[in-house]
């Protein structure tokens, strides 16, 4: 089997019996934010894109590109789609231009000819992704690949089950805005990127653990940010206080806990993974060379880059578009027929910056009440400081997915009161009844987990009241406090109390206080 990387998430896979182009993105995503590192775009994509089968993990804009999907993927190939509850992202696919959709069942092997078999594991909470995330595993001639991609599932066993894997790629480098947008001191949010680095880290290799794979391939990042107001967010010379860390020093951290099998898959790399060998052909002399000299080639790709950047910028104002007025029409209706959302969100100020130094505009988006007013005073839960043209532009195009279009774009600045509330969040992706109504129904839905475990001295709780990841495998017990490593929420076991949401108690007990 043979995967060629084609950047960030993206590769290619290669069996005698059919090829997956899986996740190829090559355009500047998140307002103009996000791009892919190394430089994919000289890829020869028309070849690349001559597939049998088309893999999108998600509809997530690193991983979704449907100018690149238009222009370069053959409409012939059939796509594999995941076992999502909607059909938004068939629905995204066909309005490039795809007909052909193979929908494959949730943890299901799927023989599609020749030998060549696919499961798509799909994740479906409001926090996966858009609403949806997912992964693929890959079966020819005895030879397993698993792309993990950057979803997190709460354990690999239903692939581990399949036999054991040969080429095992997954996220380790960060994907989010955290910590980066709070307005806090610097040793604050030092402290904080420092943290966030290292869980990452250590949530990846547990698990590479899980499956124990024969080869290890980081991928899903880091993305590169080449605009020049966002410069100061690349991971340049190793900073420890960074999340976007390159696959390099994933490789060397990953190594020196006695693994041997890391391999960094460039674009235009080469993995030929048999059952027992792994040839790698690389489009660099050196990779270790070439990322130590990331700043040099990220100055040089800013340059390549800066007149698409431009043009992007360029077409975010539409001064007519009064923005209250339409945030108000549209989440008002969104913010009543919310039972768990409305309510958990709490308060949420828009502060918008305009040109010029005009006055700021402020908008109160109170989920309680229900209603979306002008803000003259008072107190608030989170707020958001985001440039008016943003706004403007998202309301523009009707975007239903803040969260995957303004927020990963890291274009704003932000302070909350209290803990993280990942119902802010989920809000602000789900700006459509449809999705509303979908993620009202997982929350509300929700099965309390009866299973319990003993992790040192306590007695806890299988699942992670957060996302469900197996505390077995992920948590991390300091004292009284337990961090779950998936995605760093922390509980205080006396208590049950979660420290980092204010929300999903934990159930926890110290062993012996029957
Ligand atoms: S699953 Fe998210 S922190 Fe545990």
């Amino acid at each position: 089997m043979r995967l060629t990387g084609t950047g960030h998430a993206g590769m290619r896979i290669d069996t005698p019996a059919g090829s997956i182009l899986c996740d190829p993105w090559v355009n500047p995503a998140y307002f103009a934010s996000w791009l892919p590192f190394p430089d994919n775009s000289q890829l020869d994509w028309d070849r690349l894109g001559d597939t049998d089968y088309l893999y999108v993990s998600h509809l997530h804009r690193d991983h979704f590109d449907p100018e690149l999907l238009r222009r370069s993927v053959s409409k012939r190939a059939t796509v594999l789609l995941p076992d999502f509850p909607s059909s938004e992202l068939e629905d995204e696919l066909r309005a490039v231009g795809f007909t052909s959709f193979l929908q494959t069942r949730n943890n299901e092997p799927t023989p599609v000819g020749g030998g060549l078999t696919v499961m798509i594991q799909a994740l479906t909470s409001p926090t996966d992704g858009p609403l949806g995330d997912s992964s693929l595993w890959v079966e020819h001639d005895g030879v397993r690949v698993l792309n993990q991609n950057d979803a997190r599932p709460a354990d690999l066993g239903q692939f581990a089950r399949l036999g054991h894997v040969h080429a095992h790629m997954l996220q380790f480098s960060g994907a989010i805005w955290y910590p980066m947008v709070y307005e806090l001191p610097a040793a604050e949010k030092a402290r904080l990127g420092r943290q966030k680095r290292a869980r990452q880290i250590d949530r990846t290799i547990r698990y590479v653990d899980d499956l124990m794979a024969s080869w290890v391939f980081p991928v899903a990042g880091p993305p590169c940010f080449l605009d020049d107001e966002l410069w100061h967010l690349n991971d340049l010379d190793g900073d420890e206080t960074n999340i976007f860390l390159d696959q390099q020093e994933f490789i060397d951290r990953y190594h020196s806990r006695g693994h041997a099998n890391g391999q960094i898959l460039l674009p235009g790399g080469v993995a030929d993974v048999t059952q027992d060998h792994c040839r790698m052909r690389q489009p660099v002399d050196d990779v270790r060379t070439f990322l130590r000299h990331r700043e040099d080639y990220l100055r040089a790709y800013r340059d390549r880059r800066r007149p698409v950047i431009a043009a992007e910028k360029a077409s975010w104002r539409h001064p007519d578009i009064d923005v209250f007025e339409v945030v108000k029409r549209r989440f008002e209706p969104l913010l009543r027929s919310s039972v768990h959302l409305a309510v958990c969100m709490g308060t949420v100020l828009l502060e918008l910056v305009r040109d010029c130094g005009e006055p700021r505009e402020h908008i109160l988006i109170d989920g309680p009440a229900g209603r979306v007013r002008r803000h003259d005073g008072g107190e608030f839960d989170h707020r958001f400081v985001i440039r008016r043209t943003l706004v403007e532009h998202l309301l523009h195009v009707g975007e239903i997915d803040w969260v995957n279009s303004l927020f990963l774009s890291c274009r704003f600045s932000a302070t909350r009161r209290g803990p993280y509330n990942d119902a802010v969040f989920t809000f602000f992706k789900c700006l459509s009844e449809d999705r509303l109504r979908r993620a009202e129904a997982w929350y509300t839905g929700n099965e309390p987990d009866t299973e319990d475990i003993m992790l040192h001295d306590w007695v806890v709780q299988r699942r992670c009241p957060h996302q469900y990841a197996d505390l077995g495998r992920f948590a991390v017990i300091d004292g009284n406090v337990l961090t779950c490593q998936m995605h760093g929420w922390q509980f205080d076991l006396d208590t049950g109390r979660c420290l980092t949401s204010g929300r999903h108690e934990i159930r926890a007990r110290r062993l012996g206080l029957d």
